[in-house]
């Protein structure tokens, strides 16, 4: 494949400066990725011109946010080819993602000498919320060891996997060497959960969560070209049913009276609060690609 480096260079407004005197070449995407214009323009079209809350109010401008907000929805779930729209939960990023599981799925479920495999690939977004569990509850982390030419064959991974095995929690993508992990082999090779750190992957790769036959899957947008302060995890039905509310708020519950909650329905049972006005410009900028 070629490319019109020109072209890609024009729809990026910060490529235009100079840096030391030189025009500037940034590559650290792999880090967080410069905004194209598109999503530039998105993000201030919707503070500028179309600002409301999103689920909270019954005008014309919330509707209008509304509308987009779920919009961005529907395009995560053909991103990512997912079933049912209602898979898709807005987060802040892979971090907020991965803790959600940690947090909603895991930490109720699993008992003191329970296993989580993971590998020495992962990025500490993909760690540490399970060190939690390691400190709060006695969760065991089994840890699996890439080989010396950084590549993790999917039958070390099922190696590792025991009688206590609850979850394994892998990366799809290294964020340092690249490796692509195959955890569609992962996930055809056990009955276990299997968690994936997309954040790497959904950049490079095309994603298609039905045939990997994973149970969740985390994208954060900052690396997708969106803004800072977007994501989203894939969780499917199945698992969703296992998984309590994460954080309490606003938009999560259907009532609450003085001694009883009852929850809104997934998705937004696990999206408290006023969510990212601009996930959004996410979408903005898969449509033109
Ligand atoms: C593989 C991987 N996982 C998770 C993260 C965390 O993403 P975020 O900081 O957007 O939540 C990163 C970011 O560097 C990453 O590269």
């Amino acid at each position: 494949m070629t490319y019109d480096i020109a072209k890609i260079r024009a729809d990026f407004p910060i490529l235009s400066r100079e840096v030391n005197g030189r025009p500037l070449v940034y590559l650290d995407n792999g880090a967080s990725a410069q905004k194209p214009k598109v999503v530039i323009d998105a993000i201030s079209q919707a503070y500028s011109m179309e600002y409301a809350n999103v689920h909270r109010g019954l005008h014309y401008l919330s509707n209008l946010a509304t509308d987009h907000y779920e919009a961005v929805r529907g395009k995560i779930a053909r991103f990512l080819n997912a079933n049912h729209e209602d898979e898709i939960i807005f987060a802040s990023g892979a971090t907020e993602a991965l803790n959600l599981v940690s947090y909603a799925w895991a930490a109720p479920r699993l008992q003191a000498g329970d296993e989580i495999v993971l590998s020495l690939l992962e990025h500490h977004a993909n760690i540490v919320p399970w060190h939690f569990l390691r400190e709060r509850q006695g969760v065991v982390l089994k840890w699996v060891e890439p080989e010396p030419d950084g590549s993790l064959p999917p039958e070390k991974v099922l190696e590792a996997i025991g009688p206590r095995t609850r979850l394994v929690a892998l990366t799809h993508m290294s964020n340092v060497t690249g490796t692509l992990v195959d955890v569609g082999a992962v996930a055809r090779g056990t009955d276990v959960p299997v968690l994936v750190d997309g954040s790497q992957a959904s950049v490079h790769t095309p994603v298609d969560v039905a045939a990997l036959g994973v149970d969740f899957y985390a994208i954060t947008g900052h690396k997708l070209y969106g803004p800072s302060g977007s994501g989203a995890i894939w969780i499917s039905r199945e698992r969703q049913t296992e998984m309590r509310p994460f954080l309490g708020g606003g938009d999560m519950i259907r009532t609450v009276t003085r001694d009883t909650i009852d929850y809104a329905d997934a998705p937004l049972k696990f999206e408290a609060g006023t969510p990212g006005s601009s996930t959004r410009s996410v979408s903005a900028l898969r449509s033109t690609i």
